[in-house]
């Protein structure tokens, strides 16, 4: 039996104070119906909560525009906002600390989800060629994205500072901005997307300079200590790759230094979409020492492996997806080294309040 549960030591994040390293990671779950979170997420998200625990919610679009699937929870409107507080509330009850995370889906949208029908936004005018769906199996066409002006660029980093005031209104204790995946601001990011001629296009710095506005504006209007990002510069999903990602990754954690921001937020190089992982040499270490603030890894970890990549000093904290999703009690099962619920792959985006969402069942309390 190993007596070294590293995920399970305290673990100090600036002003907050959490007693373990198992965090919840971002997950959409399409239960917010009309782009507003719903009741049944008091429940989800309590029941993933545990006293110092570390959660990050799921992506919140963050304008009209940033939506690309149905029933996905907003963070830009008063009734948006006010659909989070008893959320956030119920989660704070039980000891949690709660961050929102902002999203901007960009090109990865159809017209269905824009205003009025338009096309979706993006750094550039070319759609994305690859045809599977959020679940990993649905076929889906995305149509041709509208370029952003220079001009509409600028307004996009105000609705993420927007948003991040609108997140704090709620009573999160904080937002991360996403900037993986394949969304607007991984679309910038990546060489193989970005073919922009203006400031926000060409070089690396100007590639990275959108997502260094997002975090400038957003730690400016909520404080830099209340602040990650997320990124996944070695991943292809959504068709937005960079001919060197670890050029691109160690630009963005040391130029994330600039603004004292509490943490960087890493998807492993292993993970190509969000569910498949290959073999690969590639390492976020090179990252992880240059960034001064706390490091999160995320991406195909158990509890042997995040066990060992926090012990080793690769992490300072670990978030776990998808078992998490099937085991509410994660940290628990962990502490315990207790068996773990199978997640049911077939019921992370359908979009009933229960099933598949709220019924995974926690250990027995005699365990
Ligand atoms: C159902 C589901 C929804 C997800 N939604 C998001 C999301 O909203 N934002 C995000 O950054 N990542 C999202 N992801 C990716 C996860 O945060 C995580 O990176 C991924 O599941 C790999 O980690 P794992 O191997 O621990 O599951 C999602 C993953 C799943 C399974």
């Amino acid at each position: 039996m190993d007596s070294t549960p590293a995920l399970l030591a305290p673990y100090k994040m600036a002003s907050f104070s959490l007693s373990h390293r198992i965090v919840l990671a971002p997950m959409s779950r399409l239960r917010s119906y009309n782009f507003v979170a719903q009741p049944q997420a008091i429940l989800y998200y309590s029941q993933r909560t545990t006293p110092g625990g570390f959660l990050i919610g799921e992506a919140s679009g963050i304008s009209p525009t940033a939506h690309g699937y149905p029933n996905t929870p907003g963070i830009w409107t008063k009734e948006q906002v006010e659909a989070w507080k008893p959320i956030v509330d119920a989660a704070h009850k039980k000891g949690g600390v709660f961050f929102c995370q902002l999203w901007h889906a960009g090109r990865a949208s159809d017209n269905c989800f824009q205003p009025d029908g338009r096309p979706p936004i993006s750094c550039t005018d070319k759609p994305i060629r690859a045809k599977t769906h959020i679940d990993g199996v649905t076929e889906a066409s995305f149509p041709a994205p509208l370029r952003l002006t220079t001009h509409e660029v600028k307004q996009v980093i105000n609705d993420f500072r927007k948003a991040a005031r609108n997140a704090m209104e709620a009573g999160f204790d904080g937002v991360e901005i996403h900037g993986a995946n394949g969304y607007l601001i991984d679309q910038f990011l990546k060489d193989q997307v970005n073919d922009r001629t203006d400031e926000y296009g060409g070089n690396l710095e100007n590639r990275c300079r959108f997502a260094l506005q997002v975090v400038e504006a957003v730690a400016d209007e909520i404080g830099a200590d209340r602040v990650g990002i997320r990124l996944s510069p070695f991943a292809d999903y959504n068709d937005c790759s960079d001919s060197n990602p670890e050029a691109l990754g160690l630009y963005m954690a040391r130029s994330l230094n600039k603004y004292g921001i509490l943490y960087c937020h890493v998807i492993e190089p292993r993970m190509i979409t969000q569910f498949d992982s290959r073999k690969t040499e590639d390492s976020l270490l090179p990252m992880r020492k240059a960034f001064k603030g706390t490091f999160i890894v995320a991406g195909g970890y158990n509890r042997k492996n995040g066990n060992e990549v926090v012990a080793s000093g690769g992490a300072d904290l670990v978030a776990f997806g998808r078992l998490f999703l099937g085991n509410p009690d994660l940290p628990r099962r962990f502490e315990l080294d207790a068996v773990l619920n199978e997640y049911d792959r077939s019921t992370f985006y359908t979009h009933d309040p229960v099933v598949g969402y709220t019924d995974y069942p926690f250990l027995e309390t005699n365990n």
